[in-house]
């Protein structure tokens, strides 16, 4: 089903999904209908989003948590200690020697504040080799942005299945359990979890009604489910920590749903680029996939961004990324080719960090090769990065501070003192 937060309405079975009212006395098949708020009930209508699920049993019914002894590098919290103003960046992280499905694989690397905040996001990686079986996961902390960047991932939400591949990302909000299997035996990827507002579409001012990323590209699944009973384990995680019950059923088992609060999947090779027809590089704002909106107006709790495949016409200009320092953060990734702004270092698969005020930009090479190159009409192609950026100042995790790079600061070592005459 198409079209970004649409009101959509699916039935797996036909008739399961009741006309005109939201909760009959008896809704059909002795199913259990249940809401899903992603907003406050009084939310403004235009932010408000919720679904209601029409499911084999309620999620109510459930034994207590207890807390989640796998997965150790998920979730563990950031180091508590004063955040030193260095970049930092790590290069594409191996798989396990022991096999690890998607959950279990899960590195958290950056976060901004504590889920309880409501706002700021955490940025993870995971690296997965075994397929979720009989066991699901939750984040009651945030919504999730998937990337891959190495194989397939099939989604199998309680809301319907996602097939994803690299180049494309699936947007799971708040509170949907899914669980996650690997077509290709092998998968890895970021993940981008928002503890904030929804992510939504930017608004796009002067550049009129279209343009950017499309509402009519995003597609929401038709409603799906499991019906497996037995030990299955769901997995929730909540305040940062990760906590553990048997359901004894697969939580995904909701037979018809409607409403606007929904996972979905956009294809990035979608995106309507805009940049420059005549000079200078515009504000990477310019290729904002999704916004999460902060407090404050124009500043963003996380902006959801990409440097795809585009032409560079620009004349009398540095075409690359010029140097800069933000008050926004920035955590990069990147799914595939290279990176116009550095020559070396951040392979597909890699993550960097520029944090409020850090100097950056591109490094000796790539500002050499775009100093001297012929302003010709360009076509950077094969590429795909993406920008994790917040108004919030990211902080690496104990196991983020011990593998970055060693030498990322050489980047931007060598650059010739200009001449004053
Ligand atoms: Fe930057």
């Amino acid at each position: 089903m198409t079209g970004f937060g649409n009101h959509f309405a699916t039935e797996a079975v036909a008739g399961a999904l009741p006309e005109g009212r939201n909760s009959p006395q008896k809704p059909a098949f002795g199913l259990y209908a249940e809401q899903l708020s992603g907003t406050a009930f009084t939310a403004p209508r235009s932010e408000n989003r919720r679904s209601w699920l029409y499911r084999l049993r309620p999620s109510a019914a459930h034994p207590p948590f207890r807390r989640y002894e796998g997965a150790d590098l998920f979730a563990p919290g950031t180091v508590d200690a004063p955040l030193a103003p260095n970049r930092l960046r790590w290069s594409p992280m191996g798989y396990d020697d022991e096999d690890a499905d998607w959950l279990d694989s899960m590195v958290t690397m950056l976060a901004s504040h504590p889920p309880e905040s409501q706002s700021g996001v955490a940025v993870h990686i995971y690296r997965a080799s075994k397929d979720m079986e009989r066991r699901a996961f939750v984040s009651a902390d945030g919504e999730l942005i998937v990337i891959p960047e190495q194989g397939r991932v099939t989604l199998l939400t309680e809301m319907g299945r996602i097939d994803l591949k690299p180049g494309e990302i699936a947007l799971v909000p708040r509170g949907v359990r899914f669980r996650v299997t690997l077509p290709d035996g092998k998968a890895r990827g970021y993940v981008a979890e928002n503890h904030g507002a929804p992510f939504r579409l930017p608004d796009l001012g002067p550049i009129g009604a279209n343009g950017l990323a499309n509402p009519r590209d995003f597609e929401t699944p038709v409603a799906w489910f499991e019906d497996v009973e037995g030990d299955f384990e769901l997995v929730q995680k909540y305040l940062g920590s990760l906590w553990s019950t048997n359901l004894g059923r697969s939580p995904l088992d909701v037979v018809a749903w409607h409403g606007n609060l929904a996972p979905c999947k956009y294809d990035l090779s979608k995106f309507n680029t805009i940049n420059t027809v005549s000079f200078d590089h515009p504000d990477p704002s310019i290729f904002t996939v999704l916004t999460s909106p902060s407090d404050m107006p124009g500043t963003a709790n996380v902006d959801f961004v990409i440097f795809p495949p585009r032409w560079m016409v620009a004349e009398d200009t540095f075409r690359p990324p010029w140097f800069h320092r933000n008050v926004m953060s920035e955590a990069m990734g990147l799914i595939h080719g290279a990176y116009d702004a550095k020559a070396e270092g951040f392979a597909p698969g890699a993550l960097s960090l520029h944090n409020q005020m850090a100097g950056h930009g591109p490094d000796v090479e790539s500002w050499r090769n775009a100093s001297e190159a012929e302003l010709k009409p360009h076509k950077i192609e094969d590429t795909m990065a993406f920008m994790v950026e917040s108004r919030w100042v990211f902080r690496p995790t104990e196991f983020a501070v011990e593998t970055a790079q060693s030498d990322y600061d050489e980047a931007w070592s060598g650059f010739p003192k200009a001449q004053v005459e």
